[in-house]
């Protein structure tokens, strides 16, 4: 079920206030939002975000990590104060369209910030376009956000499905792997990254043997982890996330499969997951665009901000929601916090080249990061860089008519 949570300006302050009774159910029950843009009042932002199930923790994890950036600003962004409501989406597709109706046209946000999953995303790129909201993705890769259902009012400020996968091809290849199979959980993400890795993969010599999927968010991996066992290919892709990747890579490892058949993957596999993946993902290999280990300034005062702030170490998903922060605090500076200035918010906030914490950050004319995709390599309990994988990647954002 569905929850809606609301919290003020005052950070703490976090309180349960509905249920999913009485949700608008369409679009068309309501038309343009009308925001409270007059002065002064507060800018609404609305976290569409996982905060349970399989995602939780990197749900939560954006919410903080935009939180902390808009603290460090004293709690203004562009001297416009910033005021917050959450809602649950629960990585649920089926719920997706009227839990973001719900933020548009009855909480009458100015803004949304979510999501994790790519399939509740597409149903939110849906709503922001057909009511012109401005949506800032901070984590969901689904390449048609910034692809065919491109708009202007749509950012995001973590990555392409492609963007992520398709460089780790020829690092595989490089590393000597000729046939590779594939798994991920059947859903548009798993299916997008194992795509685009083929592609980087198939375009240098490589070939994909199989690919092997379950539904999203099983976790009974054994029958697949067997199969991978008797085809013996040089390496294994992986795409998992969250719950999902600590319960995948141990599984690997209780198998033995760690120390014949080398495991790869998004990212995604280890970030944010090492600590209860323990041992078994010592020396795993990932392309992501983000390492714990970078070594410059911005990523220094991030971590440390938000171990300050919250006790954990940041990750990924913390990156993505404090520059989802920083890209809005671009364009409310450029206006001096007057909402009513929206299309040169806008304009701003697409020319924004932002100090992340992943090194710099641009975005595409469809509104999708440009960024360097780092390999890692899991040790010392953290995800280490190894090298860039590709320098200013820019995803081709096939589709996309926007210019
Ligand atoms: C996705 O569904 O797009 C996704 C979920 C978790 C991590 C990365 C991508």
């Amino acid at each position: 079920m569905s929850r809606m949570i609301s919290s003020g300006s005052s950070l703490n302050r976090r309180s349960l206030l509905l249920g999913t009774a009485g949700l608008v159910t369409a679009a068309s029950a309501f038309r343009f939002p009308t925001p409270a843009i007059a002065q002064g009042a507060p800018l609404k932002v609305g976290f569409m975000l996982p905060y349970s199930g399989t995602f939780a923790k990197l749900g939560k994890f954006i919410d903080d990590g935009f939180r902390l950036y808009v603290e460090q600003q004293g709690g203004a962004l562009g001297g416009r104060r910033i005021e917050f409501v959450q809602v649950d989406d629960e990585s649920k597709p089926e719920t997706a369209t009227d839990n973001m109706n719900r933020l548009v046209g009855r909480e009458k946000v100015d803004v949304v910030v979510g999501t994790v999953h790519s399939g509740v995303a597409m149903a939110m790129v849906k709503v922001a376009r057909d009511t012109n909201t401005m949506l800032v993705i901070p984590n969901a890769g689904v390449n048609e956000a910034t692809g065919p259902m491109c708009a202007p009012n749509i950012f995001r400020t973590s990555f392409s499905n492609w963007q992520v996968c398709e460089p780790l091809g020829k690092v595989m290849f490089d590393a000597g792997h000729r046939k590779v199979a594939t798994i991920t959980w059947r859903y548009a993400a798993g299916q997008q990254m194992v795509g685009a890795f083929g592609e980087g993969f198939k375009k240098v010599g490589g070939t994909v043997i199989e690919d092997l999927a379950l539904p999203f968010p099983e976790v009974e991996f054994q029958a697949l982890i067997t199969r991978i066992a008797t085809l013996k290919p040089d390496a294994v892709f992986a795409f998992f996330a969250g719950g999902g990747a600590v319960k995948f890579v141990k599984d690997y490892a209780a198998a033995g499969l760690n120390k014949s058949i080398p495991l790869y993957g998004a990212g995604f596999l280890t970030d944010g997951t090492i600590p209860a993946q323990g041992e078994s993902a010592n020396g795993l290999r990932t392309t992501l665009h983000y390492a714990d280990d970078l070594d410059n300034p911005a990523n220094r005062k991030f971590l440390a901000d938000f171990k300050a702030k919250t006790g954990a170490d940041g990750d990924i998903y913390a990156v993505q929601g404090y520059d989802a922060g920083a890209l809005l605090h671009e364009g409310l500076k450029a206006v001096k916090g007057d909402w009513s200035a929206r299309n040169d918010v806008v304009r701003s906030m697409r020319a924004a080249r932002i100090d992340s914490p992943r090194g710099p950050l641009s975005f595409n004319a469809a509104g999708n990061p440009i960024q360097n995709i780092y390999l890692r390599e899991v040790r010392n309990g953290r995800n280490e860089l190894v090298s860039i994988a590709g320098q200013a990647v820019n995803d081709p954002a096939r589709g996309c008519r926007v210019s």
